[in-house]
């Protein structure tokens, strides 16, 4: 277990499938799809660049756009509690679909993600 970088376990293929699944998801999402671009294409790029550095990979992200600020470039959205909740809920049914990923390894991706995605909220619950 803990084999490698998280990035290293699951590899770029799993990673991409995915980002696609997630932002599938997303976009069937009523909480979700009205703040994000009809299309994700290019938001799905920038995913899977940015969770290639975050998870111990090449960071595609730094070298394409620079540092990510997640916090500020998230602030135009009015992030609720129940968007955050929407999100996480989305990357578990992404998680789900995606079998290339064993277990152990997409529990610590999600553990992760729902840490940072606590920080990106911005605005009450209930307000949007
Ligand atoms: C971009 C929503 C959490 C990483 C975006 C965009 C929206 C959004 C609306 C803009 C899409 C676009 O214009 O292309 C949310 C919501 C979240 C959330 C509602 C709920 C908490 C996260 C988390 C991460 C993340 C946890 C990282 C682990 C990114 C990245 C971008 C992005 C890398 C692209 C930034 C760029 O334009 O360069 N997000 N996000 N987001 N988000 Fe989130």
């Amino acid at each position: 277990l803990g084999q490698g970088s998280l990035y290293d376990r699951v590899g770029p293929d799993a990673l991409g499938a995915l980002v696609r699944r997630f932002y599938g998801h997303v976009a069937r999402d009523p909480l979700l799809a009205p703040i994000f671009p009809a299309d994700l294409s290019l938001t799905a790029e920038k995913q899977f660049a940015f969770l290639s550095g975050f998870l111990g990979g090449p960071p595609l992200y730094h070298e394409r756009f620079g540092h990510p600020r997640l916090r500020a470039r998230h602030l135009p959205f009015a992030i609720t509690p129940e968007r955050a909740a929407a999100w996480l809920a989305c990357m578990n049914a992404a998680l789900r679909d995606t079998p290339e990923i064993a277990a152990d390894d997409a529990r610590e991706l999600y553990a992760a993600l729902a840490r940072v995605a606590v920080h990106m909220v911005n605005s009450p619950a209930g307000t949007l």
